[in-house]
């Protein structure tokens, strides 16, 4: 097992640089299996990123990797069915359904694994692969879909799912005619995979708009693309500098993609300077209270709560935050009580009385962001903390311990 210990209470003062997006690297990958060779820059250094290169292996896809740029060759792809095991290994395993399906009219996976948030159904991306005109058997986990043509159609999604937007897309890429998504997700995550697909050959309009128009094309060229900044690991270290920075600078950033959590930053009175790429964000005392709701983007990102909630536990009062995307996305809450904060669970609402000053101690992380959550906490707790199962931090933010000595942290990353 790895685990992380932080002593706490460190200034963390210098510069971190942010890089690519976990979220656009899970999809940009399984999208080279729609043509024969893919590059792909500034990818991240992550166990997600190295779960996939795994999958398209197996599938016989050829990798290279020179630091942070992938070149995958697809050409001898076999479409083979992806066992339990590789399905299990991470949530985007589900990309490999559409970018099958547009390849080779057939795919077969079983229920992808990623973090135990919710209960997260598939149902809209079958329904969106069903509407271009695919068969669905499912038996068990198993999922086989099949088509003998997919033709474009208008679908219109229940809920703007990213996961559904990108499958659906990457499969109406090559379906017959024009494919309309409408309702569509709009994280920039979708827009850097849209920009792949264009540079493929693929013809889409409505980029960062919720209605995308795909007219199908009969075959995909080759394509390069770099992966936009991650706005979720660049929102995690300006809350850590809020908590614990001496002009603490996150830099390679986009501000513009975080809108939300700056804006919510600078409402509390938190020390943050917003420039072009990067934030300078300073230790902020004084901090109000807030009542926050997690939406899809452009609103307060899920992926951002967990995060959040620890630098609340900083602020003077009582602060709300309501989770509307997950409905287990509280995991950490149980650990911060522990280390001395004055916060609990009421339906989809944490409520944080604060402040209060924590307390170093052995914490479990369950998910992704509930570690980062851990992390943030312990970097400002007196004494040690022991973070446990840090491999769901490792799936998603790249030289993490690197990043945070490098700014004077007391962090280290031990296998026991
Ligand atoms: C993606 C991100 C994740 C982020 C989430 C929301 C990746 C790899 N992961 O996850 O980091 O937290 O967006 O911004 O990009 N839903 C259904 N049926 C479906 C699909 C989704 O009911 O077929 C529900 C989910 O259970 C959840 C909500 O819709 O409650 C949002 O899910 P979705 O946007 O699909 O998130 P993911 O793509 O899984």
């Amino acid at each position: 097992m790895k685990q992380i210990k932080i002593v706490g209470n460190k200034t963390l003062k210098g510069e971190i640089k942010i890089s690519g997006a976990k979220n656009s690297a899970v999809a940009l990958i399984p999208a080279a299996i729609l043509s024969d060779q893919v590059i792909i820059e500034n990818v991240p250094n992550i166990s997600d990123v190295n779960a996939l290169d795994d999958i398209l292996n197996y599938l016989g896809a050829e990798i290279y990797k020179e630091e942070d740029k992938l070149t995958i060759n697809a050409k001898k792809v076999n479409n083979k069915p992806i066992t339990e095991e590789f399905s299990n290994m991470l949530r985007a395993s589900y990309y490999f359904m559409g970018a099958l399906l547009a390849r080779f009219k057939k795919a077969e996976m079983y229920f992808p694994g990623g973090c135990k948030i919710g209960a997260r159904p598939i149902d809209i991306h079958l329904m969106g692969f069903e509407k271009l005109g695919a068969k669905i058997e499912n038996e068990g986990n198993k999922y086989t879909i099949t088509a003998n043509k997919l033709i474009g159609t208008e679908i219109d999604l229940p809920f703007p799912s990213v996961g559904a937007t990108i499958n659906i897309l990457m499969a109406a890429t090559k379906a017959e005619g024009v494919t309309i998504i409408k309702n569509a997700a709009m994280e920039p995550e979708i827009g850097n995979l849209v920009d792949l697909l264009i540079d493929m050959g693929a013809k889409i309009e409505g980029k960062d708009t919720n209605t995308l128009t795909i007219t199908g094309v009969k075959k995909l060229s080759g394509g390069k693309v770099k992966v936009i900044p991650d706005r979720i690991e660049a929102g995690t270290y300006i809350l850590a500098g809020v908590m614990n920075g001496d002009n603490l600078v996150i830099s390679n950033m986009e501000p513009n993609h975080l809108g939300s959590l700056l804006g919510i930053l600078e409402q509390i009175g938190a020390n943050i300077t917003v420039g072009k790429n990067q934030v300078i964000a300073s230790r902020s005392l004084n901090l109000k209270p807030i009542d926050i709701v997690t939406d899809v983007y452009p609103g307060f990102p899920t992926d951002l709560q967990q995060p959040i909630t620890s630098l609340l536990i900083m602020a003077n009062g009582i602060s709300h935050i309501k989770e509307t995307i997950y409905e287990n996305r509280f995991q950490n809450v149980k650990y911060l009580d522990e280390m001395g904060a004055d916060i609990e669970i009421n339906g989809d609402t944490i409520t944080i009385n604060g402040p209060s000053k924590l307390i170093g101690k052995v914490v479990t992380t369950s998910d992704l962001r509930a570690g980062a959550a851990l992390i943030l906490a312990a970097l400002s707790a007196e004494g040690e903390t022991t973070i446990k199962e840090v491999k769901y931090v490792l799936r998603g933010y790249g030289n993490i311990v690197k990043k945070l000595t490098n700014v004077g942290a007391e962090i280290c990353l031990e296998d026991v």
